[in-house]
């Protein structure tokens, strides 16, 4: 599994690509939750926002392209722990997309931490449920006034990152599991020239005004030896 803090040294085929790709990833899931953690104290969340924007953003055009041009046209290997790595890989996304869902939704509680529901104040936090529960009747109005604005706003930013730390844990996760099992079945499967197809499509986004907003991404993102290898393979895909 590739860490933050490790340096890739060689793109051994083309889809080791993903190595760079995974580490850019997990600095953006890094920065956001540092954010979202700050904000508790801050309660100031305009960075958090851009970022976390643009790590959803990346995320969902990587996955939807992984399921499309990755997982698609290989064929499904059972591991012996029973492990099935291509419907495992597509159940992971899954899962992540409604992760990055609830993030998303958690931002919007704590634009406007009085439009919460009952239910919602109430998940956030079991304790006080039962606290308050017998001395307040469970309307909108009362629980809310009885958390104070203040209370239910360091309250939503705190629930804000919590989820951010789960869709981290699920994303890393995922990571791992993808390099161990669904790269090896790539490596196995698909020819050399295969692969750079492949690599161009989770590089480049036909369908944005843009197709360079990846790249130029990861190239923000790299340092120079793993921008020269990044460099190198794509001239290799646009030669
Ligand atoms: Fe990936
Ligand atoms: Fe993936």
């Amino acid at each position: 599994m590739t860490l933050i803090t490790d340096k890739i040294q060689q793109l051994e085929t083309p889809i080791d690509v993903m190595f760079l790709m995974h580490k850019v990833f997990l600095t953006q899931s890094e920065k956001a939750s540092e954010l979202a953690k700050n904000a508790i104290e801050t309660n100031d969340l305009k960075e958090f926002k851009s970022v976390l924007d643009n790590w959803l953003k990346l995320l969902l055009y990587h996955y939807q392209t992984e399921d499309e041009f990755m997982t698609g046209p290989l064929k499904e290997k059972e591991y012996h722990d029973g492990r099935l790595g291509l419907r495992d890989n597509v159940a992971e996304h899954d899962e992540i997309r409604s992760k990055g869902d609830i993030v998303l939704n958690d931002y919007q509680k704590t634009l406007n931490p009085k439009n919460m529901t009952v239910q919602e104040i109430l998940e956030m936090d079991d304790l006080e449920h039962l606290k308050v529960m017998d001395k307040i009747s469970a309307v909108q109005n009362s629980i809310v006034d009885a958390f104070g604005a203040e209370k239910l706003k360091a309250r939503s930013l705190r629930g804000l990152y919590q989820s951010v730390l789960e869709l981290k844990v699920v994303e890393f996760d995922h990571f791992e599991n993808e390099e161990a099992f669904v790269l090896t079945l790539v490596r196995e499967q698909m020819t050399y020239e295969q692969q750079l197809q492949l690599t161009e499509k989770l590089l480049f986004d036909s369908t944005d005004q843009n197709e360079n907003w990846i790249v130029d991404f990861l190239f923000s993102v790299l340092d120079d030896d793993e921008s020269r290898l990044l460099e190198e393979l794509i001239s290799e895909i646009k030669g």
